[in-house]
């Protein structure tokens, strides 16, 4: 049983959407799937109320309220983190997890402050290495962004890939990761289809594929690194 949970201290970041789209991409592989939702805003529970019958099940459990009791048969528990869990309460709910996603807007303040929230993880000793993995997604990154925009035209003068764009942009954070030994693992754009998929219960993975390619491949890294040894803390594996 994987135990994957989403969590920043920040709000709006991109929790319950990158828990909501993990689900349904594990639960239409046909693997058993439960979502528990930490957060009493209950987001997560409203996509599920949402989500046709005809798709493959998710368990939902409103977690902030119920014990979470989950079958043994189960494959996957994502566990969506309400933003501004702190001290007592969030050292009880990592401890719970096996893999912590940490999604991060591209703004410098956001940056700044997940920095900090890993930290205060990290050496705070909410989190102990062997027992927990953790790593950092970058959400919402605006393709057509001014910001963006101009880096991209003078990266693309020193003939430097779009790929490296991103990394240019969470180079602190980068920085700072790669001092702690965290990956930054996947970078997703700011995308309307993450919308469209949440107004009707569904993940990103469900909407017609032409439509989602683009957004399917950002994903690629992420689902790679989960399905690796390398986002197991070793005491699991
Ligand atoms: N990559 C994206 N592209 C476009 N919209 C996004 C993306 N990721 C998240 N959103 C939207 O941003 C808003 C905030 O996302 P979400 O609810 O997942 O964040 P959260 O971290 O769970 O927030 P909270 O702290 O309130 O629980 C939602 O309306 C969601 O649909
Ligand atoms: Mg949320």
């Amino acid at each position: 049983m994987r135990k994957i949970m989403l969590l920043n201290a920040k709000g709006g970041c991109g929790k319950s959407t990158l828990a909501t789209n993990l689900a349904s991409h594990y639960a239409s592989q046909g693997k058993s799937v439960v979502i528990a939702d930490f957060d009493r805003q209950g987001s997560s529970m409203d996509w599920l109320e949402a989500r046709p019958q005809d798709r493959p099940p998710i368990r939902g459990i409103a977690a902030w309220r119920d014990p979470v009791r989950v079958p043994r048969t189960t494959d996957y528990v994502i566990m969506d983190v309400p933003a501004g869990a702190h001290s007592a309460e969030l050292t009880a709910l990592v401890r719970r997890a096996h893999t912590l996603l940490i999604p991060v807007l591209p703004s410098p303040t956001d940056i700044r402050a997940a920095a900090h929230f890993i930290h205060e993880l990290l050496l705070v000793g909410k989190i102990v290495r062997d027992e927990t993995r953790v790593a950092v997604v970058a959400n919402r990154v605006r393709e057509n962004s001014t910001v963006q925009h101009t880096m991209e035209s003078v990266l693309n003068s020193m003939k430097i890939s779009y790929s490296t764009l991103n990394t240019q942009i969470y180079h602190n954070l980068e920085r700072f990761l790669s001092r702690l030994k965290i990956p930054f693992i996947a970078t997703l754009r700011e995308s309307n289809n993450y919308l469209v998929a949440d107004a009707r219960g569904l993940g990103i993975f469900d909407l017609t594929p032409a439509q989602v390619a683009r957004d399917i491949e950002q994903w690629e890294p992420l689902l790679k690194w989960l399905d690796s040894r390398r986002s197991m803390p070793d005491a699991a594996k």
